[in-house]
């Protein structure tokens, strides 16, 4: 078998973090395929991959491409105005990509090319040469963004098959495509070498610039700055919990990618936290390129989202570092875990809700060791890489004829 990966950026955030354990589970269970990745722009991802013994080729986009979004443009005509004005603009040199990824994708052959971000999934259907299935990996739903929905419906009879990340996922992309294409809910896995409860701690208050206090309870929320990530919301909450509790908040992470209009800044966010009076309790760390020494360091990790989630793969990482997470339900989040078992859980947004189980949590050093044990439990029954490649293998055996 082999397969050209084809990712839209060398960035790891989620949908990059899965693709490449899905790399490091298929090398295993088939030492034999011959696999390779093809990404728009350089970054952490390339190496990670190289290690794993994948080939790696960097086909930069064009920097109109790589800005290009259709984030937040909704049914206002100017914004629609304004983002067709852009997609005009950036038509030639996504041609010129078009072109150059077709020469490459020809002289591979591979049997198949599955994509991981949607400007990857319409460039692979359009440049997929004669005899390679196409398979879509969805990591978002396409359904909230109009725009990207109607191409994906018009383009989807080029591909064989549809992944999604979650049953939320697929159940949204069958909305958009029908049931013409078989769509298969795969769930994420983690490595579960890196994030396991032994290991490095980072020192998240020498990351943030706050004094010293070994005794704070730590809450972090662990997210790339996209809007709908819920940093607000993790803020206010904390805001709402009583100065009595030694607790201390970090955000962990940053701005990641370039699509224009998709992230919060950080001046906005220190801003917020600076008018409820929080400076000494909030930490900015900024990107942690070691997300699991980071969340080892917490004592409860917090996914506040405001949108659906479509997976959530922070809570799957916080679940193998063995922390008791509250999670916001809502989306495939929502299938992950079971509130009052192996995580918590409140309503997308519910700054009081959210307030009230991190102060339940802090309160509970029994709960936390409780539901510690249990996430450790689920972690490596269902978010294992030989799960994952297994589910892939009989997918990509179905789209290939034998
Ligand atoms: C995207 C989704 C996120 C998911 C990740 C990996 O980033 O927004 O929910 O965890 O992809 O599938």
């Amino acid at each position: 078998m082999s397969i050209v990966f084809l990712s839209p950026t060398g960035q790891t955030g989620g949908a990059e973090a899965a693709l490449h354990d899905l790399l490091a589970g298929l090398r295993e269970s088939h030492p034999s395929w011959s696999l390779r990745l093809i990404v728009a722009s350089d970054g952490p991802l390339v190496a990670r991959v190289e290690a794993l013994g994948v080939p790696v080729q960097i086909l930069p986009f064009p920097s109109s491409l790589a800005r290009l979004g259709d984030w937040g443009v909704g049914r206002g005509w100017w914004q629609r105005v304004t983002f067709l004005a852009r997609c005009a603009g950036t038509a030639v040199p996504a041609l010129g990509y078009l072109r150059r990824l077709r020469g490459v994708l020809h002289a591979a052959g591979p049997d198949v090319i599955h994509t991981n971000g949607l400007k990857m999934h319409l460039l692979g259907a359009w440049a997929r040469p004669y005899g390679s299935a196409v398979l879509w990996h969805l990591h978002d739903y396409a359904g909230r963004r109009p725009f990207t929905a109607r191409l994906l419906r018009r383009f989807a009879h080029r591909c064989s098959a549809i992944v999604a990340n979650s049953s939320s996922v697929a159940e949204d992309m069958r909305q958009v495509c029908g049931d013409a294409i078989a769509i298969h809910p795969v769930w994420n896995a983690v490595d579960l070498t890196r994030f396991s409860p032994n290991g490095t701690r980072a020192d998240l208050d020498a990351l943030s610039g706050l004094a010293p206090d070994a005794d704070a309870l730590r809450i972090g929320l662990v997210a790339t700055f996209a809007r709908w990530k819920g940093h607000a919301t993790f803020v206010k909450a904390l805001a709402m919990l009583p100065p009595s509790l030694p607790v201390r908040g970090y955000i962990i992470g940053g701005p990641l990618y370039e699509t224009s209009g998709s992230q919060v800044s950080i001046d906005e966010l220190r801003a917020l936290v600076t008018s409820l009076g929080l400076e000494s309790r909030v930490g900015f760390t900024g990107f942690v390129q070691d997300s699991a020494s980071a969340m080892r360091a917490l004592d409860i990790v917090v996914h506040a989202s405001t949108d659906p989630e479509p997976f959530g793969l922070v809570i799957a990482e916080a679940m193998a570092c063995g922390k008791p997470v509250v999670a916001s339900r809502a989306g495939g989040a929502a299938e992950l875990t079971e509130p009052g078992v192996n995580a918590l859980g409140h309503e997308p947004g519910d700054v009081a809700a959210l307030a009230q189980c991190m102060a339940t949590l802090a309160h509970d050093a029994g709960l936390r060791e409780r539901l510690s044990r249990a996430a450790l439990r689920t972690a490596s029954q269902r978010f294992t890489r030989q799960r994952m490649a297994r589910e892939l293998t009989s997918i990509y055996e179905a789209v290939v004829p034998a």
